[in-house]
C-alpha cells in the first residue's frame, strides 16, 4: 500500500449526517418517492410449487374499475435473455417455485391493484414437488464452487486417518433453518418510463448494479436508466436485484408517463427476495491428549433452488480459523422447488461458525480445558489454508480482552449446577471472523467548490450503515480539511460508479477510491485554489496476494435457561473485535450491535418453517417469524481493540457490516449448555429443546 492517511476526522464518534432527516421522517424512502399521479403495482404468484401454466383470464381483472394493465406472460415485454433466471419475469409458462410472479395488476391504488391481482384466475398442470432439505436429499451434488467463488471442498493431509489416531474426537452434527431477510423497510422500487428513460426509485445495496442489469435486460443503453437510493431501511444482502425489481419496470413500461410503485407486502418478502439456505453441518474434531487439534472436518449439506444455483460457503471460514494439520471441508447442495436462496448477513461465515464455534466448546470440555485457553492453543501462526501471514489477526487479545471484561475468570465450568429464582445460570463465548474484502469498479470524483468546500462523488449507498458519515470523512481526511467542508453525494448512478453495499466491503471499496480521487487533486492542484476537479478508481492492492486478510472477534454471552418452562433468556452480551481503523466509533458500535442483536434473534427466534405439502414458508409474516425485539436485548455491548493494519487500505479498516453476528449464536448455545447440562445442536433455541 502507499501508506495509511492521517487520521483526524478518522476515528471521530461524528453523528449520523443524515440522523436528523430520518428521525423526523423526511429522508424519503424508495416507495416514499410518490406522485399525484403514481400508480401502484401488485403481482399475482403461483399458488403451485412446481409445474405448468395451463390458463389464465384476466377478463375481471380488466374489467375492474380502475385497472390500467393487467401483465402476463401472454402480453409481457420480451426480455433480453440473461443469465439469471430469477429475473426472467413472465417469460414462460413454468412455475418453478411456490409465489413466483406469474402475473401483475398495475391500478390507480394499491387496493384496486392487490383486488385485481386476485381476480385473475389461473390453471396449472401440477407436478411432483420436493422442498424440504435432508442430510440424504435425493441428488446431493457438489457445485462447482462455493459463493462467490471460492472452492467447493478442500484437504490437507489425511483427516479421516488423524481422526481415527485422535486420543480425543468430537463427532456431532449442527443445523441451521432457512432464515429471511427481513430489513425493516421492505424491498421496494417507483419506476418511471418517460420517453425513452427509465427511472427506478430503489431500494438497493447497489445502484450502479441494477441499472446495469435492468438496461441489459430491457434492451437499454445504461445512460437511460437511472437508479437513485438516498436512503435504504436495511438490507442485509437481499437488495441487490430480484424479480421485483424486473416487474416494476414492466409495470411503468405498461403506463408510460406515470410512475408506478411495487412495494412488497412483509408477506411476499418471504417468497420473492431469497433468503438464507438451511443447513445441516457435520464437524469432527481431533485432538492430542494436550488439547492441540490433530484434525478438522467439516461438511455441510444445503440447498439451492432447482431454478438457479446459489451455494452457501458455509465451511469457508473453518478453513483458516484454527492450526490443525488435517483438515477437509466440504459443501453439498440439494436443488429444489424454492425460490433460490441468497446473501443474508454474514453468508457462509454466520451458519459455518454456529457449528464450528459449537463444536470447539464441545472439544474444549472433551479435552478438560477452558475454551479459551483451548482456543489460544490452536491459534496458527500464519493462514493455515493459504499459508500466507495474516496482515493482523488479533483474535486471542480479543478473547483475553472479553474475558477480563466479562469475568470470565470467576467462571466455574460446571454445567447445570447455578440456579436462581428457578432459572438456570451460564456464560457462553464464541470466536469471530469476516474477511477483507475490496471490490473492483468503484471510482470518485473530488471538485473544488466556493468557500473551502469540496464535492465528492461516488455511487455509494448507504443502507442503514453509516456510509454518508464515514465517507465524509475518509474524503475530509484525504483532503487534508474538516468534515463539514465536504459536500457528499452517494446513492444515484447518475454518480460515478460504486461497488455494492455488501460483503462488509464499501468502506474498502469506497473509500479507498475516494482516497485516490483525493490524492490524485491534491497532485494536479497543489494549490487547491487553482484546482477544479479529479478522478480516482479504488487502486489494486498487491498486499492482497501476500496477505490472509480477516476481522476477529470474541462474543461473550450470558444465558438464563428457566427449569421448569425451557424459555432461554439473554441478560448479557459482549462482543471484542479487532477489525483495524474504526472510522466512526459512534456508527462502528452501532453496526457491531445491530450483528449482534440478530445473531441473538438466530439463537433465539428465527425460523423460516417450509410446509412441505404446499412448498411455502407457513410463517410468513412477523406474527410467525419471530425477531429480537427490544424484550430480548437487554445488556448488549460492543467495543474494540486498537489495531493497526498497513495492509489492507489507505485508511487500514476493515469491514463492520457482518462481524457482529458471526459466533453471536454459538455464544449463546454454549451458554445455554453451562446453564443447563443440555446440549442443543439445532437453531434456534427454542424450550421444548430443553426439556
Ligand atoms: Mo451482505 S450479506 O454481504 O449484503
Amino acid at each position: 500500500m502507499t501508506g495509511l492517511i492521517e487520521p483526524k476526522s478518522i476515528g471521530a464518534p461524528l453523528e449520523r449526517l443524515e440522523g436528523h432527516a430520518k428521525v423526523t421522517g423526511t429522508a424519503p424512502y424508495a416507495a416514499e418517492h410518490l406522485a399525484a399521479d403514481t400508480a401502484h403495482l401488485h403481482p399475482v404468484q403461483a399458488t403451485v410449487a412446481r409445474g405448468r401454466i395451463t390458463g389464465m383470464d384476466t377478463t375481471a381483472a380488466e374489467a375492474l374499475d380502475g385497472v390500467l394493465a393487467v401483465l402476463t406472460p401472454g402480453n409481457a415485454p420480451r426480455l433480453a435473455p440473461g443469465d439469471d433466471p430469477e429475473l426472467a419475469v413472465l417469460a414462460s409458462d413454468e412455475v418453478a417455485y411456490r409465489g413466483q410472479i406469474i402475473a401483475a395488476a398495475v391500478a390507480e391504488t394499491t387496493e384496486i391493484a392487490r383486488q385485481a391481482a386476485d381476480l385473475v384466475r389461473v390453471s396449472y398442470a401440477e407436478l411432483p414437488h420436493d422442498v424440504e432439505l435432508r442430510a440424504d436429499s435425493a441428488g446431493l451434488y457438489a457445485p462447482e464452487v462455493v459463493n462467490p467463488t471460492y472452492p467447493t471442498d478442500t484437504t490437507e493431509g489425511d483427516p479421516d486417518g488423524a481422526l481415527a489416531a485422535a486420543a480425543v474426537t468430537v463427532d456431532r452434527t449442527y443445523t441451521t433453518p432457512m432464515e429471511h431477510n427481513n430489513p425493516m423497510e421492505p424491498h421496494a422500487t417507483v419506476a418511471l418510463w418517460a420517453r425513452d428513460t427509465l427511472t427506478l426509485y430503489e431500494s438497493t445495496q447497489w445502484p450502479h448494479g441494477v441499472r446495469d442489469t435492468i438496461a441489459r435486460l430491457f434492451g437499454l443503453a445504461t445512460d437511460q436508466v437511472r437508479v437513485i437510493a438516498p436512503y435504504v431501511g436495511g438490507g442485509f444482502g437481499s437488495k441487490t436485484i430480484h424479480a421485483n425489481t424486473v416487474l416494476a419496470a414492466m409495470g411503468a413500461r405498461a403506463v408510460p408517463g406515470r410512475p408506478v410503485s411495487f412495494a412488497l407486502t412483509r408477506q411476499q418478502m418471504f417468497s420473492l427476495v431469497g433468503y438464507r439456505t438451511p443447513t445441516i453441518q457435520r464437524i469432527r474434531l481431533g485432538a492430542g491428549a494436550d488439547g492441540r487439534l490433530t484434525a478438522i472436518a467439516h461438511d455441510v449439506v444445503e440447498q439451492t433452488a432447482r431454478l438457479k444455483e446459489f451455494a452457501e460457503q458455509t465451511a469457508v471460514a473453518t478453513r483458516s480459523m484454527y492450526a490443525a494439520p488435517n483438515r477437509r471441508t466440504t459443501h453439498r447442495l440439494a436443488a429444489l422447488d424454492v425460490p433460490a436462496p441468497t446473501w443474508m448477513r454474514a453468508p457462509g461465515e454466520c451458519p459455518g461458525m454456529f457449528a464450528l464455534e459449537c463444536a470447539m466448546d464441545e472439544m474444549a470440555i472433551a479435552c478438560g480445558l477452558d475454551p479459551i485457553e483451548f482456543r489460544v492453543r490452536n491459534e496458527p501462526e500464519i493462514d493455515p489454508e493459504t499459508g500466507l501471514p495474516f496482515s493482523s489477526r488479533n483474535l486471542i487479545r480479543c478473547l483475553r480482552e472479553g474475558a477480563d471484561r466479562f469475568g470470565w475468570r470467576r467462571r466455574d465450568p460446571t454445567p447445570g449446577v447455578r440456579r436462581e429464582d428457578g432459572w438456570l445460570l451460564g456464560t457462553g463465548v464464541a470466536a469471530s471472523t469476516f474477511p477483507v474484502f475490496r471490490l473492483p469498479g468503484s471510482a470518485a470524483t473530488v471538485r473544488r467548490l466556493a468557500g473551502g468546500r469540496y464535492r465528492v462523488q461516488i455511487d455509494a449507498v448507504d443502507i442503514g450503515t453509516g456510509a454518508w458519515t464515514s465517507l465524509a470523512q475518509i474524503a475530509a481526511d484525504a483532503l487534508d480539511v474538516p468534515p463539514d467542508a465536504v459536500d457528499l453525494r452517494i446513492g444515484d448512478s447518475a454518480l460515478p460508479p460504486g461497488s455494492v453495499a455488501g460483503g462488509s466491503s464499501g468502506t474498502t471499496s469506497w473509500g479507498s477510491a475516494i482516497v485516490d480521487a483525493a490524492r490524485t487533486f491534491r497532485e494536479k492542484f497543489p494549490d487547491p485554489e487553482e484546482g477544479d476537479e479529479a478522478g480516482g478508481a479504488t487502486p489494486d492492492n498487491p498486499d492482497l496476494e501476500r496477505f490472509a486478510m480477516h476481522a476477529y472477534g470474541a462474543q461473550f454471552a450470558a444465558v438464563r435457561v428457566h427449569a421448569d418452562t425451557g424459555e432461554v433468556r439473554v441478560p448479557r452480551m459482549l462482543g471484542v473485535f479487532a477489525a483495524g481503523r474504526i472510522i466512526n466509533p459512534r456508527t462502528a458500535r452501532s453496526q457491531f450491535i445491530g450483528g449482534m442483536t440478530m445473531g441473538l434473534s438466530m439463537a433465539l427466534h428465527e425460523d423460516s418453517v417450509m410446509d412441505v405439502r404446499f412448498g411455502q414458508v407457513a410463517n410468513h409474516d412477523f406474527a410467525g417469524y419471530h425477531i429480537a425485539s427490544n424484550a430480548d436485548v437487554r445488556s448488549i455491548d460492543a467495543i474494540w481493540i486498537e489495531e493497526e493494519d498497513p495492509h489492507v487500505n489507505p485508511m487500514g479498516s476493515k469491514g463492520i457490516g457482518e462481524i457482529g453476528i458471526v459466533g453471536a449464536a454459538a455464544a449463546v448455545a454454549n451458554a445455554a449448555y453451562h446453564a443447563t447440562g443440555v446440549r442443543v445442536r439445532d437453531l434456534p433455541l427454542t424450550p421444548e429443546k430443553f426439556l
